[in-house]
């Protein structure tokens, strides 16, 4: 064990934080000179200095009251503070949408398996180190004067980074947490690193044992989706299957052939989706990779799944929506024939940008892409000149056929055979029955 004589990363800070995080971090250390405490950075901060990776998620772990700390911070710099008495921890928030999270160190105990952890006592760094994940994220730069920027490794955190590896720090870690199970795999896939067999061990040991049916689906649920919202989330997939994780979502959810293609496809179709101004409405690729997923469940069990793990009802509808649409509009879209854009408007239309990319991730070919293309720089969203007073001045009675008559013209704008408003008016003409007038 390192202890508390590491390297010092004060280098590192300086070259790799914002200068406004820098300064502030430095000042965190004198106020807990000031006040007799030690401030530390923890965690993945610490992580991706050590790494020479930017990062700004302040976690800052005070030997000593946080809640106390975290005011008088808050003061100097004139944030706004949330405090929980319960954990011993605060969050100050800031100007530019920064926010320093404070923790009294602590030692935790755990109710039961898998519950979430409760504060029993207050501790020393060490104690709070040892209650983490991984010993890569167990790491801690010290922020007091005289000793700013020093490397606190008690685990050999450093060394595991050198040499890739994603190891627990006790035997118990995926009992007291489950959702680290997929965050083994999370840092692993990310950093190009490897779980050690001991842990791996442990991992499987913990799917057998059921473990994830001890936790909060909803827990589970946010890490899956941070995996998704990996830059390569397909090689994490492939990975979740090797460990048997896959079935805790869906005993039916498998890695297959299909789903490496549809996983390469989405993330083609994402790199020519930002690629492409105009375009710029930035998508929720996660949940695109979470329809591939799912590709092959029923649109029933997609509903129980949804209520398992309580997708929020945005997320439900685009789950459900692809489910619903994509069968037909695949097969639309690969047409060899062509096809109005007018019929590709009114298949897209209704449909969130998310579940579209989906769509044509999962047609793969370059027609569908060209459609969807032209719909979105062409047709999304188009207008009509004329409204229902326009209708309404042809003589025609207020109704339901108002809006079957401008969705028609609509058609025939989209499909470039009325330019101006007397076009459509004359268009809308044609399509009022003599009797309704
Ligand atoms: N942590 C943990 N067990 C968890 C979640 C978090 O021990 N289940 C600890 C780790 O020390 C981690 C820190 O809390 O580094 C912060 O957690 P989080 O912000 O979720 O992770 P990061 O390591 O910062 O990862 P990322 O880069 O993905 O934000």
């Amino acid at each position: 064990m390192t202890g508390r004589n590491g390297k010092n990363l004060s280098k590192n800070m300086r070259k790799l934080l914002p200068r406004y995080i820098f300064s502030m971090l430095r000042q965190i250390g004198s106020i807990a000179n000031a006040n007799g405490y030690s401030a530390f950075v923890v965690g993945g901060l610490v992580r991706d200095l050590a790494m020479e990776e930017r990062n700004i998620d302040l976690d800052v772990v005070i030997e000593g009251d946080a809640i106390a700390f975290a005011g008088v911070l808050s003061k100097r710099f004139n944030g706004t503070l949330v405090a929980h008495k319960r954990f011993g921890t605060a969050s100050v928030f800031l100007k530019r949408g920064l926010k320093i999270d404070l923790a009294t160190a602590r030692r935790e105990a755990y109710d039961a398996p898998a519950a979430l952890p409760t504060v029993v006592e207050f501790g020393s760094l060490k104690n709070d180190l040892m209650r983490r994940d991984f010993t890569i994220n167990a790491m801690a730069v010290s922020l007091n004067k005289n000793d700013f920027g020093r490397l606190i490794d008690f685990f050999d955190g450093l060394r595991d980074l050198k040499e890739g590896r994603i190891k627990v720090l006790h035997t118990l870690s995926f009992t007291d947490d489950p959702t680290r199970i997929f965050r083994a795999v999370r840092f692993e896939q990310r950093f190009g690193f490897r779980i050690d067999a001991y842990t791996e061990e442990l991992i499987k040991h913990a799917v057998s044992g059921e473990m994830f049916e001890k936790t909060s689906r909803q827990r589970l649920r946010e890490e899956l989706i941070l995996i998704l919202k990996e830059r390569h989330p397909v090689k994490a997939v492939l990975r979740m299957d090797e460990l048997y994780e896959l079935a805790f979502i869906d005993k039916k959810i498998k890695f297959s052939r299909h789903l490496e293609g549809f996983f390469e496809s989405i993330e083609k179709v994402l790199g020519w989706y930002d690629s492409r101004n105009g375009l710029a409405n930035s998508v929720d690729g996660w949940i695109i990779y979470m329809m591939a997923l799912l590709d092959n469940i029923s649109y029933d069990e997609l509903q129980r799944l949804c209520d398992r793990f309580v997708f929020a009802n945005k997320d439900r509808s685009r789950l459900l929506s692809f489910k619903e649409a994509s069968r037909k509009a695949v097969k639309i879209l690969n047409s060899g024939a062509s096809v109005p854009h007018s019929r590709i408007y009114s298949l897209l239309e209704p449909l969130e940008r998310e579940v579209v990319l989906a769509i044509v991730a999962k047609a793969g070919s370059r027609v569908a892409r060209i459609r969807v293309l032209e719909f979105f720089r062409r047709h999304k969203g188009m207008r009509l000149k004329i409204s229902g007073r326009d209708l309404k001045s042809l003589g025609l009675e207020p109704g339901p056929r108002f809006k079957d008559i401008l969705e028609k013209v609509l058609y025939q704008k989209i499909d470039g055979r009325l330019k101006t408003k007397a076009d459509e008016i004359r268009c809308a003409e044609r399509l009022i029955p003599l009797s309704k007038r």
